[in-house]
């Protein structure tokens, strides 16, 4: 079998997920447990989300609207973007193979942050391109090394902003002046999962540079703040060019009828959403300040999550959590074996998690 598969696919690490909570419950017998390992949106989705679903679960046994028309039309209003630049996915991890396959040849190149989201180098090593990998500069993208890394042979760059596990960001200076020297052959992705939650005015507005016609991509979804991971659905702005390009390699139905259902309610809620937003800055300062007086530092974060260094293996740490029912995420395939990624959770979880590493790291 091995043989028949190619080296580069062989030579794949496979993409670790955060523990699900049955499969604790399953291996180790523990019963609710509390998870904080995949940044998912611990106050859940918009009720009126869910009606939106139940709406339209009697009609499962038709196709969804493969273009999601309902759903772009309610992108393009709220962002005051043309439906021509809106391309939706299943989750914004689908949009990233979308964009590789669309512009990537084999042996071509894609440039990335070490510690940046792993993703950018499963889907790019899985079309046979190269890693181009940059070292981060305090804990963040450096972006004139990356600028640097470009050659004759690079199609993408991946920039998450805010960064996966890092929480860190860059700035609109930053960010402008990379643009300023990136060369016409190269398109630029910005991949905003975390977008919703960020607060300082240094960040840039990506939409900004795409209304310029720049080559640049922001990559969004509905698995964070808007609290439906489970449903699979994300979506893009992009050139209406390369949008276009994009479309034909997509499946025909890559977002589901329940998902686009739900999305267009959720982007409705603003009320939800500000609720989720002022929650999770309130206790994300709460878990900094009470991991500061254990000893544990944190990375400052306009996500959703915290990087905490736990001053031991991360990976032992996380194992003893894991025996207590408290699921966080071991960053050492990130370039962080010392920390832990945490994602901020209710009042209740987060107290639980603060008990828990208490627990563990002072016995
Ligand atoms: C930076 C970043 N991009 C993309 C994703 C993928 O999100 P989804 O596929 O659920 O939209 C994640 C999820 O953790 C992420 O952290």
């Amino acid at each position: 079998m091995k043989n028949l598969v190619p080296p580069h696919i062989q030579a794949i690490k496979p993409y670790e997920p955060g523990k699900p909570i049955s499969e604790l419950e399953r291996e180790l017998g523990i019963p609710s447990s509390v998870k904080l390992a995949s940044n998912e949106n611990p106050l859940g989705p918009s009720s009126k989300a869910v009606r939106a679903m139940r709406a339209c679960l009697k009609e499962v046994n038709r196709y969804p609207d493969g273009g999601g028309f309902e759903l772009t039309r309610a992108l393009s209003r709220k962002f005051d973007m043309p439906a021509e630049s809106i391309l939706l996915g299943n989750g914004s991890n689908e949009l990233i193979e979308i964009i590789v396959r669309t512009f990537l040849r084999p042996g071509e190149e894609v440039v990335s942050a070490r510690g940046a989201f792993i993703v950018y180098l499963l889907v790019t090593q899985a079309a046979g391109g190269k890693n181009v990998v940059v070292p981060m500069k305090e804990d963040t993208h450096d972006l004139p090394a990356m600028a640097t890394a470009v050659t004759e042979r690079t199609r993408l760059v991946f920039i998450a902003n805010p960064n996966n596990p890092t929480g860190t960001w860059v700035t609109r200076t930053a960010v402008d002046r990379f643009l300023r020297s990136i060369p016409a052959h190269v398109t630029v992705v910005m991949d905003e999962a975390y977008h919703e939650y960020v607060s300082r005015r240094s960040v840039p507005d990506t939409l900004g540079y795409i209304r310029e016609g720049r080559p640049v991509i922001s990559l969004r979804t509905f698995s964070k703040a808007y609290g439906l991971a489970g449903l699979r659905i994300g979506y893009l702005f992009g050139p209406p060019r390369h949008v276009a390009e994009m479309n034909k390699v997509r499946q025909p139905f890559n977002t589901n009828s329940l998902a686009q259902a739900a999305a267009v309610a959720a982007l409705d809620d603003e009320r939800h959403l500000r609720r989720v937003v002022r929650v999770n800055r309130r206790e994300k300062r709460l878990l900094e300040e009470e991991l500061g007086k254990l000893g544990l530092p944190t990375l400052p974060s306009e996500a959703n999550f915290l990087l905490v260094q736990v001053g031991r293996d991360g990976g032992e740490v996380y194992q003893e959590l894991l025996r207590k029912g408290v699921i966080t995420r071991p960053m050492g395939g990130y370039g962080y074996p010392h920390h832990l990624r945490v994602t901020v959770g209710t009042p209740d979880e987060n107290r639980i998690f603060l008990e828990t590493i208490r627990e563990v790291l002072q016995p």
